[in-house]
């Protein structure tokens, strides 16, 4: 929090204060520390990135805070192509990839070191330690990030400095730290692919990144379990308690949610991205509960299940709910090293679509409604996504490397079918409007198929019953 702000009540500094403040501190610097366990794994993901510029300097940002009002702050997510080439969280820091004659790269990191005590910055400048906590010096990074570490506030002049050899064609992550993309005078489509290349270097999680989103999704699973098990206070308050139960576990367990949990009970389960989480929790109702809980490294899981408050699905929520399990698992069926990416969404919305035709609610015969997208009306969205450092990961990659590409072994993605009646929709029955249902689970594609990260959490009709008799309070 910035000091010295209107209406503060101490707007003069007296030199005795001053000279109060500088002196009596002790050293802190910490020779413990070293190397993050991501170091190494890091370090890989930037020599493929430097395999792809030779001869370029790359500039990847972490990110600055933003005001939320006044001295007060949201909470800082960094840019996620930074903390997957670094392993570092710091907000206003920059990873450099500085070009080499040989055609490679030497990586240093630019950031935010402690505040000097040999003036007044540390408790009245505007990233004053001493309001916030203590940051590392830079020496501390470097044997964290192993890397070379300087100071952010020179890297805009730094950057923009002109070697001796001549200028060094620049790429910057744009959108991210504009005093550091004002400093560098690149060209936006350059900019743009490096942006692409760092989303396709995700595409594939390597074996550290595989056991954090094991350890998001086992966590999410616990989350689930709370939350059910605290169903009966969610009916007798509202779906704020579901929201506010997963979240004390994703706080516990991990850094927050990954996304706005879903907590989605009645009509609300028909809004794909119902967020307000304030409305009622009724039995007879299905409750469409959509969380993830992000590690302290900041993987996130991203799971659904579609739950009757009741403890029991009355016949037509049951049918709803198993067209949709079925179109589930002829989806998980497809994911597979070598399959297309389509091939998934393909096979859970060809089922739906028949379904559909079936119940009378779009016209056949069932090839010709799916070619025709019919279906979309109540399916919505797509059948799932990759999943990773962002819960829509890998959002900027190629096409030809994501929707259009191929399923390699280490991806990983959601299969999330669902089926949406909304309750103004005429076209259904009045029984069936105000009915959402959505199952989401968390593959990793593996050498021979899938393996479902989320298969702690019970899934059919039968075993979401069960489940809740058990644990439902
Ligand atoms: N929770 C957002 C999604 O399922 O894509
Ligand atoms: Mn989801
Ligand atoms: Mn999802």
């Amino acid at each position: 929090m910035a000091k010295g702000r209107k209406n503060g009540l101490y707007p003069e500094i007296s030199e005795e204060l001053s000279a109060l403040m500088r002196t009596g501190w002790a050293d802190t610097e910490r020779h413990d520390l070293v190397p993050d366990e991501q170091a190494p794994h890091a370090a890989a993901r930037r020599a493929r990135l430097s395999a792809r510029f030779p001869g370029e300097r790359l500039v990847i940002p972490s990110g600055n805070l933003k005001t939320r009002s006044n001295d007060d702050d949201y909470p800082f997510r960094p840019y996620s192509g930074y903390v997957h080439m670094t392993g570092d969280q710091a907000r206003d820091g920059a990873l450099v990839l500085e070009p080499r004659a040989d055609g490679g790269h030497d990586a240093y990191c630019f950031q935010l070191p402690r505040d000097s005590r040999d003036n007044d910055e540390f408790w009245t400048g505007a990233t004053a330690e001493l309001w916030t906590g203590r940051r590392r010096t830079l020496a501390e990074s470097a044997r964290v990030l192993g890397l070379p570490c300087r100071d952010v506030r020179t890297a805009a002049e730094e950057l923009a400095a002109v070697p001796a050899g001549g200028p060094v064609p620049t790429r910057i992550v744009r959108g991210i730290d504009p005093a550091l993309e004002r400093a560098v005078a690149t060209d936006e489509e350059r900019d743009a692919e490096l942006a692409e290349v760092l989303s396709d270097l995700r595409l594939v999680k390597d074996a550290w990144e595989l056991g954090e989103l094991r350890k998001a999704v086992d966590s999410t699973v616990r989350g689930f379990t709370d939350a059910i098990a605290d169903l009966s206070t969610a009916v007798a308050t509202s779906e704020r308690w579901i929201e506010g139960t997963f979240f004390r576990r994703a706080r516990l367990e991990g850094n927050a949610v990954g996304y706005g949990s879903i907590c989605a009970a009645g009509d609300h389960a028909t809004i794909m991205h119902w967020t307000d989480n304030d409305g009622p929790v009724r039995p007879g109702d299905l409750l469409l509960f959509d969380a993830g809980v992000e590690t302290r490294t900041l993987y996130t899981a991203d799971v659904t299940r579609t739950l009757p408050v009741s403890g029991t699905f009355t016949p037509l929520q049951r049918k709803v709910y198993d067209a949709v399990y079925e179109a589930q698992e002829a989806g998980m069926a497809a994911v597979k090293p070598g399959a297309h990416y389509r091939d998934f969404h393909e096979a859970a919305q060809r089922h739906l679509a028949a379904r559909l035709v079936e119940w009378g609610f779009i016209e056949g015969p069932a090839e010709r409604a799916y070619a025709l997208g019919l279906q979309r009306r109540f399916t919505m969205a797509g059948t799932g996504h990759m999943l990773g450092l962002d819960v829509h990961d890998c959002a900027r990659a190629r096409n030809e490397a994501y929707v259009d590409g191929v399923l390699e072994p280490g991806m990983v993605l959601t299969v999330e079918p669902g089926l949406y009646f909304q309750p103004d929709d005429l076209t259904v029955p009045e029984e069936w409007r105000g009915i959402g249902v959505r199952i989401e689970d968390d593959l990793v594609v593996t050498d021979s198929g899938h393996e479902n990260l989320s298969a702690g959490l019970p899934r059919s009709a039968d075993e979401v019953e069960a489940w809740m008799a058990r644990v439902a309070g």
